[in-house]
């Protein structure tokens, strides 16, 4: 049986944090799981540290899918949230009700995630309606750096504060079952979380969030492009990796392999 919804709205109540990663293909997936991860979410983050492009733009709902379906594998008792890539429910309810309904169907996700606040949540309610379960986004959404300057702190005046704050209970009306808080001041997070039903998961937004999420590559080094700010590091697993290459040269090199 994987993690329910409602098993993770009950960590919220109780107080047991939520720990949730990325995880794009089967390997990191078990691996994640088995070491005691309840929620992983199927990133477009795949766009930077999986595929190369610079931003999550690009990501298609094949891409999506095809790596969805390697963590669906690679797992058995963890929720898994696929996210909804740029433009596959932006446009038209309808079409988001399809694709939400492609990454369950075909994908074997157990709920989505979508990007934005009060202007997406007649999307929500339609998908939800339907039976699939929508998990917010937002602060920092990065499908819309293009509008954005940069990946920076959102709501550090009191205008935009006053926006997310209006953001996450329209979201919560609107019926997700949690919200990703993403580089949102420490202060406003502790705010809506405090004021919300629903959990929030935080990335870059202070550790007074019900849960905390971060991309598998960063938590463990894997990925050295570039290092956001608010990532700890767990492991550093590119020098490891490169040690044992060098070894595995070496021993070819001289014949003893
Ligand atoms: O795509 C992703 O990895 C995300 C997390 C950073 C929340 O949306």
């Amino acid at each position: 049986m994987r993690m329910t919804i409602s098993r993770l709205k009950e960590m919220k109540t109780s107080g047991e944090k939520i720990p949730m990663i990325t995880a794009y293909d089967y390997t990191s997936a078990r691996l994640s799981e088995n070491a005691g991860i309840p929620i992983i979410l199927v990133g477009d983050s795949l766009g930077q540290v999986v595929l190369g492009y610079d931003s999550t733009i690009p990501v298609t709902m094949d891409d999506i899918l095809h790596h969805l379906r390697a963590v669906v594998r690679g797992t058995g008792k963890a929720h898994i949230v696929a996210d909804m890539p740029f433009m596959s429910y932006q446009s038209d309810p309808k079409e988001a009700i399809r694709n939400a309904g492609r990454l369950i169907k075909e994908g074997g996700a157990q709920s989505i995630k979508v990007e934005g606040g009060q202007h997406i949540t007649d999307t929500v309610k339609y998908i939800v309606d339907v039976g699939i379960p929508v998990m917010g986004h937002i602060g920092l959404t990065p499908q819309a750096i293009n509008q954005l300057s940069g990946y920076s702190v959102q709501g550090k005046t009191p205008e935009t504060a006053e926006k997310l704050i209006s953001d996450a209970f329209a979201l919560e009306q609107a019926g997700t079952y949690a919200i990703v808080l993403e580089l949102v001041p420490d202060e406003l997070a502790k705010e809506i979380t405090g004021s919300l039903s629903i959990p929030t998961i935080g990335i870059g937004a202070g550790n007074n969030c019900d849960g905390q999420v971060q991309v598998f590559h960063d938590l463990l080094g894997l990925f050295t492009d570039f290092v956001p700010k608010h990532v700890r590091r767990y492991a550093n697993l590119a020098n490891i990796i490169k040690s044992g290459i060098d070894e595995y040269i070496s021993d070819v090199q001289n014949g003893t392999l």
